[in-house]
């Protein structure tokens, strides 16, 4: 991009690899990364990715088709790895020769990479390590998300500024390294364009832009929190597991506390199998994403939402979103 010489000279591998203007990409979120907003991304210069979440084969297939129609940049597809139709999901993005797929949520199950490439995809992982980084790279990945515990939704427990000190020195010269979790600011790309990466991935800032379909309520609830209360989800009991979710406090949150003791309480006393409560616990959540993002429950549903959620003061188009990252990214670097 021509106004910005610096940024774009420290985006190029990374933007070139994506097809995009700049390389920035916006994480899927579950829900709200449907057709508009992933093609606003990509036609702002950005690189949009689908959530495919636990969309079944044929909603994959007509979101596919959807996003084709509002945009002819190109976007991504994000597969999560232990969606049980992942092979028919994968043969979906073949069919319509999506460039990009994001493999989340996991080690990707075998022959899912060598599926993808041979259907002349580009693979993206998500290492949580630096071993399994290189075990992605030996195995085929094309690049690399490394997201940190600042980030919104599913989260590891290091945060970014630790996992882009142990893996962009040793990886970024021989492979192309996206950085996600809690960037808010062009000021922050800098830094991580400077230290190697190829780009960065964002979620929060896009998730209420004017394009996001998501909910005004939820909009609302981004516009009004503060970093302090995008908060990880905590396991009260080691026999009851949790994965740790980054969202916004609320009634469901609280609940979900109270929920666990409840059920570590029935396990205490007999009157429950362990299998039975373990499923009680990874039941609370099902659904809640969607009754946030969706339908506005606010209250109760799961308003998952990054530390960079404090900068997320109004509705703005995407395309202003961008242009203020490179900007800010750009004054930056000339400094
Ligand atoms: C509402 C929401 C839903 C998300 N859903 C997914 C998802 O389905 N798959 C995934 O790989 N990441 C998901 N993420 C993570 C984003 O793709 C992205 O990596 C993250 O938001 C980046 O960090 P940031 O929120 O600090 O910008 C989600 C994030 C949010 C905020």
């Amino acid at each position: 991009m021509a106004d910005y010489p610096h940024t774009s000279a420290l985006m190029a591998r990374g933007a070139a690899f994506l097809g995009s203007e700049t390389a920035i990409l916006c994480g899927a979120m579950s829900w709200v990364s449907e057709r508009n907003l992933v093609a606003a991304i990509s036609n702002a210069g950005g690189f949009g990715v689908i959530a495919c979440g636990a969309m079944t084969p044929a909603l994959l297939d007509a979101e596919i088709s959807a996003t084709r129609a509002l945009t002819t940049k190109p976007f991504g597809v994000n597969l999560i790895t232990m969606h049980p139709a992942l092979f028919e999901l994968i043969a979906v993005c073949a069919k319509h020769g999506v460039g990009h797929v994001v493999l989340a949520g996991g080690i990707p199950p075998k022959g899912s990479i060598e599926a993808l490439k041979e259907a002349g995809a580009k693979v993206i992982c998500i290492p949580p390590t630096l071993a399994l980084a290189k075990k992605y790279l030996r195995s085929g990945a094309d690049a690399l998300v490394i997201e940190g515990s600042e980030a919104g939704g599913h989260i590891g427990p290091v945060s970014t500024s630790v996992l882009v000190q142990e893996i962009l020195p040793s990886l970024r010269d021989e492979a192309l390294v996206f950085v996600a979790g809690g960037i808010g600011r062009g000021e922050m790309i800098a830094t991580y364009l400077e230290m190697g990466a190829a780009g960065v991935q964002l979620g929060t800032r896009f998730a209420a832009a004017v394009e996001s379909v998501a909910h005004p309520a939820f909009k609302k609830a981004f516009f009004r929190a503060s970093a302090r209360e995008a908060v990880a989800s905590v396991q009260i009991d080691p026999r009851l597991p949790v994965i740790p979710v980054r969202a916004l406090k609320n009634k469901g949150t609280e609940e979900f506390t109270a929920k666990q003791l409840e059920v570590a309480l029935l396990l205490d006393q007999g009157s429950i199998e362990m299998g039975e409560a373990q499923l009680r616990i990874e039941h609370y959540w099902a659904g809640a994403l969607r009754r946030a993002v969706i339908d506005g429950d606010v209250e109760n549903g799961s308003l998952m939402a990054g530390q960079s959620v404090g900068m997320v003061t109004r509705e703005e188009p995407v395309a202003d979103i961008i242009a203020e990252l490179m900007g800010d990214c750009e004054a930056a670097l000339r400094h």
